[in-house]
């Protein structure tokens, strides 16, 4: 619920409050805004006495003439440069007349319910108990308003915000820096958590206290890419699953982003979001809108596990296609790991065929399927079925993998384009590049500029004809490389800094388009595994692939990190072949599926080149994964062990109606002369029974949570162990 309480003299507080959390906003009477709180949900009553308080010295003039505060030590929620406040700013512009200072005091503020889209950009759609701030501010000198627009989730405890800016003025305006979110948070006792890493290891923890000074991750590659994922948290020291204060961002957007904390002298932090300013420009004409993205905003005051089950349960009732929030995931096959690019129609039949008999539901062919190609040099861009590789034509190939029981998938990487293909040939002035500049391949392939509408329009055709043409359930939409060559033949000389931003306008067109006209396909993203795993792809794109790694230990880690802020029923997580094809590692089938379980379960080996008793074992765990498929899928997710990185990693799923909870331990590295710790779950109903389906035993949640059960002896690496509990009314 959005509160107001108004005071004398044109003074305000308005309360952003959710069933947890409150961020309050204080409007003077001089028409700044500032931000005393945000944390634990308090009631609408008058605290200005937060701003009050804030009584240090500093050596800076004083704001606006007045006496009793300086601009540098307020909490503020969208702040300027060139009064008092020296530290980072939420935005800059640049004037005509060259000038860069605005002054943005409040004009007007509207609270209604009818959240509406942000016009070309994904965002988290309205709840039934959402509600919506705008907030207007405005700039009388220049004629400039920005409006910040915060939505408040009530039972989702959270909140989201984005930012316009509209010139009023008769100047052009030239804008160089726009965050979508801006906190300033009275304290500096964090540490910084957020999820780096590369190509296979994507998501891995970071954690790091917060010194003096700015702090900042981000990308610049054109995509959140493998190295940074648009997802930063100020946490308190203490902080674990359960425990801690806990404030939380992350973009809907996927492209090039910027996260900062900036602790200054006086032991404040300063908390941004957006897209990055480097290589950002926007010239905006008079009457002209800019709309920044929307980041979202979760505080918790229990750790890092609500955190991520808010974040798990906003993306799935209010981000991901409504169509697919409810709908149970297929076991698929991808023959990527199967075949690469050596296949025949022949094989795929046979796989899809072994494929459907072990379960799986949904047969995926992935790269090699178009044009000549044959391996990564050739092709990309000619979404032309190779009826040579593939025996016939496309629908008669799906034709006879549908007779076997199994539905069909197929892999596009429609954002790139190879050197060798009739595309190319036919539009080179089509990809990113500078003229007169060597132009630089990557995985063979240069990246189409996508900031040309025409671009866009040949995806939405190309893509659009193979999908209307044939019986195609789900696509994988891959993008393999990261921006070089900036440069658009599309755009003028003083609009080149658009350029990344206007390739993620028009990507979401894209996808905007492809997934309204083809609504029953499901879609999963990937960027050479991880690269752009956001809540902007999520939009569109109910599904992702989180990484090129299948090693089910490497596997862990990921699915720990990607877990924090992205649902089970999000993530891709696939077995595959022994030894492994990124590590060389031997994992038992057992350990492989328990770690696969975590998420959306496929299969990614050669059935072909396996035996009968394989196979029957693989049959047995695809039907065991179909059993829990949607408690892990619908289910809460709660993480036991692995935050730390080490030895052991634990996480239980509890379905919507708590009748059942799987529970999944594993060790990657067995250890001699020691007694395993006895694994205590939680979130369970204290006082229910809760029967193993093992052994029939029936125990109390209570003595689950608090005695909890034991992993086992255990003597092998890559050691795994699951549990899975139907709920009973008695307890024992
Ligand atoms: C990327 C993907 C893989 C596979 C290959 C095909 O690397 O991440 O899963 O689809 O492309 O070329």
């Amino acid at each position: 619920m959005i509160g107001i309480l108004e005071k004398e003299a044109g003074e305000k507080l308005l309360f952003l409050n959710t069933c947890g959390a409150s961020l309050v906003l204080q409007i003077t009477g001089s028409g700044y805004v500032f931000m005393p709180y945000w944390g634990g949900r308090i009631e609408c009553t008058d605290i200005r006495y937060v701003i009050a308080d804030i009584t240090r010295g500093s050596y800076l003039a004083d704001a606006n003439g007045q006496k009793d505060f300086k601009l540098e030590q307020m909490p503020q929620i969208y702040p300027s440069h060139g009064y008092s406040d020296l530290r980072e700013p939420a935005f800059a512009f640049v004037y005509e007349d060259g000038s860069r200072i605005t002054d943005l005091r409040y004009r007007s503020h509207w609270i209604h319910r009818d959240k509406e889209k942000l016009p070309g950009l994904p965002s988290v759609r309205p709840a039934d108990d959402s509600e919506v701030l705008e907030l207007v501010l405005y700039d009388d000198v220049k004629q400039v308003e920005v409006t910040l627009t915060f939505t408040v989730y009530e039972s989702h405890d959270a909140i989201t915000q984005s930012v316009r800016v509209e010139n009023k003025s008769g100047e052009k305006i030239r804008i160089e820096k726009l965050c979508s979110a801006s906190v300033d948070l009275l304290n500096c006792e964090y540490d910084l958590l957020h999820l780096a890493g590369a190509w296979a290891r994507e998501f891995q923890i970071k954690r790091r206290r917060l010194e003096q000074g700015m702090q900042s991750l981000g990308s610049t590659r054109g995509a959140g890419g493998h190295g940074q994922n648009p997802f930063a948290a100020l946490i308190s020291p203490e902080t674990d699953e359960d425990h801690g204060n806990v404030y939380a961002m992350n973009f809907v957007y996927s492209g090039n982003f910027l996260a900062g904390a900036e602790v200054d002298m006086h032991q404040n932090t300063r908390f941004q979001m957006g897209i990055h300013p480097f290589d950002f420009a926007w010239t905006l004409l008079p009457g002209e809108r800019f709309q920044a993205p929307e980041a979202v905003m979760v505080y918790s005051g229990q750790g890092l596990g609500r955190m991520s089950r808010i974040f798990h349960k906003l993306y799935r009732d209010c981000l991901i296609p409504a169509r697919f929030a409810r709908r149970e995931r297929p076991v698929l096959l991808n023959s990527w790991e199967a075949n690469y690019f050596d296949f025949h129609k022949e094989g795929l039949v046979s796989l899809a065929g072994e494929a459907a008999r072990v379960g799986a539901e949904l047969f995926v062919l992935d790269d090699g399927w178009f044009g000549k190609r044959n391996d990564t040099t050739s092709s990309v861009g000619d979404w032309a079925p190779n009826e040579e590789k593939l025996g016939g034509t496309l629908p008669e190939l799906i034709r006879d993998i549908e007779d076997k029981g199994i539905a069909f998938g197929l892999w596009f990487e429609p954002e790139m384009v190879s050197p060798d293909s009739d595309l190319y040939r036919a539009h080179p002035e089509w990809v990113m590049q500078v003229q007169g500049r060597r132009l630089e391949m990557s995985r063979d392939e240069y990246v189409l500029d996508l900031s040309n509408p025409e671009v866009c329009d040949y995806i939405i055709e190309s893509i659009g004809r193979i999908l209307g043409s044939c019986h195609i359930v789900y696509v994988k939409w891959d993008m393999n490389r990261n921006f070089t060559n900036m440069g658009s033949g599309y755009l003028s000389a003083d609009r080149q800094k658009e350029q990344a931003h206007r390739y993620m306008l028009g990507l979401y067109r894209v996808m905007e388009t492809l997934t309204d006209r083809f609504p029953d396909v499901l879609f999963e993203s990937c960027a050479g595994g991880g690269g752009r795993c956001d809540p902007g792809m999520l939009y569109y794109m109910p599904q992702v692939w989180i990484s090129d790694d299948t090693d089910a230990m490497e596997r862990l880690r990921m699915q720990y990190g990607s877990s924090l802020i992205y649902p089970s029923l999000v993530m891709g997580c696939h077995i595959s072949e022994v030894p492994n094809h990124q590590t060389g590692r031997q994992e038992s089938l057992r350990t492989r599926t328990a770690v696969a379980s975590w998420g959306n379960l496929g299969l990614e080996l050669n059935l072909n080149r396996i035996d009968e008793e394989e196979k029957r074992n693989i049959a047995e765990e695809v039907a065991f994964y179909k059993k829990i498929r949607p408690t892990v899928q619908f289910g809460t997710l709660y993480r036991l062990k692995g935050l730390q990185s080490g030895n052991e990693y634990a996480w239980m799923h509890v379905s919507e109606d708590g009748r059942q909870v799987a529970v999944t331990y594993v060790r990657p590295l067995a250890s001699p002369n020691t007694v395993s710790r006895r694994l205590k779950l939680t979130g369970l109903c204290p006082d229910a029974g809760y029967r193993a389906e093992e052994d029939g035993r029936v125990y109390c949640g209570r003595e689950l949570m608090n005695v909890g059960l034991s992993p086992g002896k255990i003597r092998t690496d890559a050691y795994s162990r699951q549990w899975v509990f139907e709920r009973v009314e008695e307890s024992r």
